[in-house]
């Protein structure tokens, strides 16, 4: 898929502007806080109806202004399709999927689709299991409806159940509402888990191809369900592990294992990357985890994603930063970046943002 155009109404700091892409690479450039990664996160919103900055919509509302419409017009295969998203101080917001109203937020999933790739996510081996989860959950998202139901469906049971473990007494009344929560935590739980566990598994046969590719390195995984490691099916591990730390629980006055707490180990040559990779290892790992994200994409709706870029090309050494663009040849690329004319890219457009508007030129920049 490709987006082809992109409206901007009081969105941050873009008043009302139009930004039309070329099929191939677009570098959105220009100086600090000019607006830039604005664009990215506007593209985003479309793939996974948030921000990556942000969890206030209302941050992405211009000052002074009560209303946001983004307004994307893109092409999946061989059909045009148009977006529009209205973010209100007042209302709840609304989506438009070729003019009409999506009522069930499942519907919105899926139609428009983006690898993201932000300066966060270089850290993402040596940053928390939340941030590892979430990257594989943001691309689950778009992949699969009913994965983004689940994880409702998951969070809302285990608040609940939290509540009460919070004012806990240890009568029948209450360890029977728990049972009732925990068989509903164990079923979504082991869909929740058994779901990432085999994406994972995909994402890193491909990622290794990669690695190997670009530095001969070995790149190994292991999938920890609930941070443990075990061969175990989804269903009977929750079974058991769940009424087992119910002790646990009511110390903590909180969950303390479930799918809330899954997580991947990365290794390199057999060594754990999180305590003994170097910058540049960790960075290959992720542009590997990245290019696997959308290939998985790719042939699972048979159509390209959007690569989002946020300047990460200067992160990057010229031997990484090649491998990741060659790769990407014919693919629509949005990268931004504080450099113009130095910034080398393949073929596409070059659009130069100052106070919030967009100036399109050709490659001569
Ligand atoms: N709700 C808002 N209303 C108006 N302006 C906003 C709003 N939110 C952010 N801005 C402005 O948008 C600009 C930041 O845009 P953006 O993050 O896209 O910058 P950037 O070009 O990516 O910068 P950098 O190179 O530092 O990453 C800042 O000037 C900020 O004040
Ligand atoms: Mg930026």
């Amino acid at each position: 898929m490709k987006i082809t155009e992109l409206k901007l109404k009081n969105f941050r700091n873009a008043e009302n502007e139009i930004l039309t892409f070329s099929q191939d690479t677009n570098l959105i450039w220009g100086k600090n806080a000019e607006g830039k990664t604005n664009v990215i996160e506007a593209i985003y919103y479309f793939a996974n109806s948030k921000s990556f900055r942000t969890s206030r919509d209302s941050d992405l509302i211009m000052f002074g202004e009560n209303e946001a419409t983004l307004t994307a017009l893109f092409e999946d295969g061989g059909k045009i399709c148009r977006y529009e998203i209205k973010i209100s101080k007042n209302e709840k917001r609304s989506f438009y999927y070729n003019n009409i109203k999506i009522s069930k937020m499942s519907d919105f999933f899926g139609n428009f689709r983006a690898v993201l790739f932000v300066p966060e996510h270089l850290r993402i081996v040596k940053n928390g299991p939340g941030e590892r989860r979430s990257l594989i959950d943001g691309a689950l998202c778009q992949l699969k409806r009913t994965y983004i139901s689940d994880l409702y469906k998951y969070s809302k049971v285990a608040s609940e159940k939290n509540a009460v473990l919070k004012d806990y007494k240890d009568c029948l009344e209450t360890n029977a509402l728990l049972d009732v929560y925990d068989d509903t935590l164990i079923e979504i739980g082991a869909k929740i888990t058994k779901t990432r566990r085999e994406y994972t598994k995909m994402l890193f046969e491909r990622a290794k191809k990669h690695i190997y590719d670009m530095s001969g390195d070995e790149l190994e995984y292991e999938f920890k369900m609930s941070g443990f490691s075990s061969n175990e099916d989804e269903t009977e591990f929750y079974r058991r592990i769940i009424p087992e730390t119910r002790k646990k629980d009511v110390i903590y006055k909180s969950m303390t294992a479930g799918c809330q707490r899954d997580d991947f180990e990365i290794k390199l040559n057999g060594i754990p990357l999180r305590q003994y990779g170097s910058q540049g290892q960790q960075r290959s790992v992720v542009i590997a985890l990245k290019l696997a994200e959308g290939e998985i994409a790719e042939e699972t709706k048979k159509s390209s994603p959007i690569y989002l870029f946020d300047d990460i090309l200067s992160e990057l050494d010229e031997k990484r930063r090649e491998y990741l663009l060659k790769r990407l040849d014919g693919k629509q690329v949005i990268i931004t970046s504080c450099l113009g004319s130095e910034e080398k890219i393949y073929s596409g457009k070059r659009i130069y943002v100052e106070k919030g508007k967009y100036i399109e030129g050709e490659n001569e920049y």
